[in-house]
This record gives structure tokens, sequence and C-alpha cells, in this order.
């Protein structure tokens, strides 16, 4: 995606908040006939986190905007922008943006909730991105927040085991120097996937009663072999692609940032782009699939730990229900 307007948008604060309570894979070999030896071998996931009873998706949102707020030495009322994606809205309207507006008193923002899955932070960053390079924004905020123990069947062990809850997002603000921040953009959709993986019920097409929900039809529903076979093509596709439109060599690539949802996928996208694991930014064995959230909290965790640096580039990918991909090349300007 070519940025023809005045700016570019780069990440200026980043934020990420998880649950406290910690559910390792015994828990539910103690149910389900399943076990921690099969869950780290086929996935990479040691342990997720559940959010309390009671808090939702709005709260986990609010947590990381608060860290980002003070990162950045800036109030609410100086926010232009948020953009939420999720799959695990507070409610379906009114929006999750909307709900996070109130709770922080962002009195000068609009917002609306985005729906990518899995590829949720790619689509939203970019969409984010186009409001600060045009001029009319200068302060936007990208927070994946997703509540995914709720969609879970804790009955389904091809499911359950999967995935997990936290938040995670950005500040965007603009710069006028065109070689930093988000440099480019390569986004997918294929509806044809759609059958693979989905909840089914809730929506205008089947909505809630007793026999959808009886039949565990609000639950996520996936097949899961056939899911994996288009996640290893699709994101190691796009992000060898991303590489060579932008003339980047493995060497020149700092870190790949890719959707933590398996670590088999994961591995076969760094072998296609020619990169070793000690360049693959993963969190996966302590929180599993996050959806939209595991993109942003793996960048998270390694500023905190000052492992970026500037000018060092980012190479975001992801591949989720829809089905959606794509991938996003960031230079890192803090
Ligand atoms: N414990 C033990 N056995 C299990 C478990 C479990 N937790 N889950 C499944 N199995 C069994 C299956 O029932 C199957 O048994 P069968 O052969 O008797 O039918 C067997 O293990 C093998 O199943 P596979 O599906 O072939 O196992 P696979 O190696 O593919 O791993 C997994 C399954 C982890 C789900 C994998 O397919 C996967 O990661 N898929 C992609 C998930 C993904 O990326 N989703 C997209 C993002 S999510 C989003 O967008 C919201």
């Amino acid at each position: 995606m070519n940025n023809k307007g005045p700016y570019n948008a780069y990440i200026s604060a980043v934020g990420s908040y998880f649950p406290d309570k910690v559910i390792n894979n015994d828990y539910f070999a103690s149910y389900l006939d399943t076990s921690d030896e099969w869950i780290v071998e086929r996935t990479g996931i040691r342990e997720r986190r559940y959010l309390e009873e009671g808090k939702a998706a709005s709260d986990m949102a609010v947590k990381v905007i608060e860290s980002i707020l003070e990162q950045r030495g800036i109030g609410p009322e100086e926010i232009d922008l948020l953009i939420i994606p999720t799959v695990t809205p507070d409610m379906i309207y009114p929006s999750t943006a909307c709900i996070v507006q109130k709770k922080l008193g962002m009195k000068n923002c609009w917002g609306f909730d985005m729906l990518a899955a899995c590829s949720g932070f790619i689509f939203a960053l970019t969409t984010g991105a186009q409001f600060v390079q045009n001029g009319s924004h200068k302060k936007v905020l990208v927070v994946g927040t997703e509540v995914m123990s709720r969609l879970a069947d804790p009955n389904d062990r091809n499911t359950v085991v999967l995935f997990g809850d936290g938040a995670a997002g950005v500040l965007l603000e603009p710069t006028e120097d065109k070689n930093t921040g988000i440099i480019d953009s390569l986004l997918h959709i294929d509806g044809s996937g759609g059958d693979y993986l989905k909840q089914p019920a809730g929506g205008s097409a089947m909505p809630t009663s007793i026999e959808t929900v009886e039949k565990g039809l609000h639950y996520i529903h996936q097949d899961g072999r056939s899911v994996f076979k288009f996640a290893v093509k699709g994101m190691a596709d796009i992000s060898a692609e991303i590489m060579e439109k932008n003339n980047l060599k493995p060497e020149d690539v700092a870190f790949l940032v890719p959707h933590q949802a398996n670590l088999r996928i994961i591995s076969a996208t760094a072998d296609r782009m020619g990169i070793g694991m000690e360049k693959v930014m993963l969190n996966i064995d302590k929180y599993g699939n996050t959806t939209s959230a595991t993109i942003p909290s793996c960048i998270y965790e390694y500023f905190k730990a000052g492992k970026l640096k500037k000018g060092d580039n980012l190479v975001l990918s992801s591949f989720g229900a829809g089905f959606t991909w794509g991938s996003v090349l960031v230079r890192w300007a803090i």
C-alpha cells in the first residue's frame, strides 16, 4: 500500500495487559482427554491467561490505554481516534470503542471496532495509519482486546487449549520522515475459507436461541487441520512477499512478529523468510492465541526488554478466520 500522504505514521508508544489468572495445560488434562505433552508438541502453548468473571474486553483495553498515555505523558483528551480490533466485543453494540471512550473520558476522539479475527491488529494498524498519513489525525490508538475464554467450548479439546485472554496496542503519530514507521502493508481476505473457522450462532444468520445454545453453536468451530494448512501457506507467502517488495534480505530483518496461533506455523514462516528463530518474536508459550492482541503484546515485551532499536525492520504477519491475512513492514522509530 503506497503512502501518498504528507506524513508517515510511527509507533510512539506500546502497551499490553494480561489478566493474573494462569491456566496451564494440566488444567485441561484434568478433565479432557489431552496432555501437557500433546499441547506443547503440537502448538507450543504451555499456559494462557483467563479474565476474571465480571470483567470484559473493554476493561483490558482501558488498562492498555492507561499505560500508553502514561508512557507518552499525554491525557485522554489528546486522542483523536480509537480503533479496537476484536472478535469478543463487550456486546455487539454499542461498540467496545464507545465503551472504552466513556470509561477513559476520551472526549475528543471518535472510534470503532474492527472485525478481522486474528488479522485484526494488522488490518486496524493499516487503517489507523491512513488517518495519520493524510494529516487529518495526530494521535490514533489501535488496541486489540480479546476474551477468547468466553468463546471457546470448555469441553472441546480441539479448540479450548489454543486460546487465551489479553489485550495490547499501540499509539500512532505522524512523522515527516517517510523512511520510518509504517512503511508498507499487504492485506487479503478470502471468504471461501469462512466455513473452516467460525462462530455460527449469535448473528443475523442464526440468532441465539435455546437450540443454538444447546448445540454449542455460540462457540468457536474450527477445522484445525485445514486452517493449519492454509495458515502455513498464507503467512509464509505474505511475509516473503513483503520482504521482496521492499528489497529486504534476511539480514535486513531485525524481527518477524508473527500472529501467535501455533509454533509450527510460525517456524514455517521463518523458514520461508530465510531467518532463524532467534529473530522471531514469541510469547505463545505463556499466553496462547489471544487473536488481535498477539502481535502488539510481542512488540511490547521485546520493546520493554530493550531488544528493539531505532531503524529495526519488523515484519508483522498474521492469518485468521475469514480467511484474513496480511503483513506490515514497520521501521522502528523510538
Ligand atoms: N489433545 C489431544 N488430542 C487432540 C487435541 C488435544 N488438545 N486436539 C486435537 N486432538 C486430536 C484430534 O482429535 C485428532 O485425533 P483423530 O486423529 O483421532 O481425529 C488428532 O489429535 C490430530 O488432530 P489434528 O487436527 O491433525 O492435529 P494437528 O497437528 O493439526 O493440531 C491444531 C491441531 C493445533 C488445532 C492445529 O491444526 C492448528 O494449530 N491449526 C490452526 C489453528 C489456527 O491457526 N487458527 C487460526 C487462528 S484462530 C482465529 O483466527 C480466531
